[in-house]
């Protein structure tokens, strides 16, 4: 990433965190790699990703460990691990790093790249799960990410779900042979991946296949309608997606995710969901929880080019004599940071018209011209005006030219 690229992220980054801590999100960070093992209950192990897009190694001590492809399962580890189930509940996290998965590159999709994330946790409230959707929303609204599609589902509960899986996989068996190899190769492991597939036959057997949604409990019924009500009370326009399925197999209830039409395939801006039964399932007490990550080089591409701010320069030192002239720059060059200006020294032997050049080229605000006599020489740009001052009057000088003093 060159710094061109962060000058672009650092909005970005700027943006989620105001709208994150502002309700209440703290900042959290996990380690890059795991135990391969949490990813592999955590995510699941009929997932693509953890079926073919995990790196994983031998750290050289017979354990196998793996690069982080996701967030969740982490920080619900750290939950455990660190009894976070005393905190005052919910606990509201967030976070931004680079994940890895391998997978075939393509523009919006790499092998390393950044998501953003909030997580819930320890609340079953429908309100949580319309909070974690509202902020998300509200991140990509600020950034003015372009073509913005939401759309939500109801997964139920696991015992539904199971139910509903031998409902879906005996309707998969009767139409076998329209089935992708794909498909049907996972019917028994994950038959609600069929509703993802593109295959022309897949898709026809898809259209008469049962609904989960049809299928929730009266409970997680209310639950949806109650996030939907929310949603409504803040206006924020949704689609209902019957058959959203998500990457990941923790889900349970509520799933989102936003999409984008200036993407092209890899439309998928950010999303998440209830994972109710994952800290359980990873060794802590039944905990319910809701979250979500967004790509940031997705939301980059999504959002267009915008100019990024050029850094400021207050001040820039520049050498016309010898060596003592140098040092009486380098000293004032550090003074003036101390004193919270950004200011910077020549360095790279140029002549002084070269120098000159180089602070233009970077619009210093100010010149400072050292020279053997002494004295310095400082050049306000703006207002093309130039004073002889001693050293130890030029960050004062600057300082007021800036109105810092
Ligand atoms: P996910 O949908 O797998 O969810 O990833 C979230 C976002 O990460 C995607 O919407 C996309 O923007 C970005 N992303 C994923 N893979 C790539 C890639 N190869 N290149 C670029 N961007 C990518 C999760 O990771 C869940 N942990 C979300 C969650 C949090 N659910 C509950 N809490």
């Amino acid at each position: 990433m060159l710094p061109e690229d962060h000058a672009a992220r650092g909005p970005v980054l700027r943006v989620a965190e105001t709208i994150l801590e502002r309700a209440g999100y703290r900042r959290i960070e996990t380690p890059v790699f795991e135990h391969t093992e949490l990813f592999a209950r955590g995510v699941g192990a009929s997932t693509d990703i953890v079926q073919k897009e995990m790196y994983t190694f031998d750290d050289g001590g017979g354990r196998s460990l793996t690069l982080r492809p996701e967030g969740t399962a982490s920080i619900c580890r750290a939950y455990v691990d660190h009894g976070m189930h005393k905190l005052p509940q919910p606990v509201k996290v967030w976070y931004h790093g680079p994940f890895f998965r391998y997978e075939r590159a393509q523009a919006g999709r790499y092998r390393q790249f950044w998501q953003i994330g909030a997580e819930a946790i320890g609340s079953d409230a429908p309100a949580l799960d319309a909070e974690v959707i509202v902020l998300l929303a509200s991140i990509l609204d600020e950034l003015e990410v372009g073509g913005l599609r939401l759309r939500i589902g109801s997964l139920g509960s696991p015992e539904t779900r199971a139910a509903y899986r031998e409902e879906l996989q005996g309707h998969l068996r009767r139409h076998e042979g329209q089935l992708s190899d794909d498909v049907r190769a996972r019917i028994d492991l994950n038959p609600l991946r069929a509703f993802d597939s593109d295959h022309p036959g897949t898709r026809e057997v898809m259209a008469t296949a049962p609904l989960l949604l049809d299928r929730l409990s009266a409970e997680d019924a209310e639950h949806f309608a109650e996030v939907r009500a929310l949603l409504d009370a803040v206006e924020l326009p949704y689609e209902v997606d019957p058959t959203l399925v998500r990457g990941l197999d923790y889900y349970a209830r509520t799933v989102f995710e936003f999409t984008s039409d200036a993407l092209g395939a890899q439309s998928g801006v950010g999303g998440g969901g209830r994972y109710d039964g994952l800290i359980a399932q990873l060794g802590g007490q039944e905990t319910p929880a809701c979250g979500w990550a967004a790509g940031v080089e997705r939301m980059l591409l999504a959002a267009g080019d915008r100019p990024a701010a050029a850094p400021i320069v207050d001040l820039y030192l520049a050498v016309d004599g010898g060596e003592a002239a140098r040092l009486r720059a380098f000293r004032i060059g550090a003074e003036a940071r101390r004193a919270g200006l950004a200011a910077q020294v020549e360095l790279a032997g140029r002549s002084l018209k070269g120098q000159l050049k180089q602070a233009s080229r970077l619009s210093a605000r100010y010149v400072a011209i050292v020279d053997d006599t002494g004295q310095v020489r400082l050049k306000d740009m703006d207002a093309a005006e130039q004073l002889e001052i001693s050293d130890v009057d030029v960050v004062a000088q600057v300082l007021r030219g800036r109105g810092l003093s």
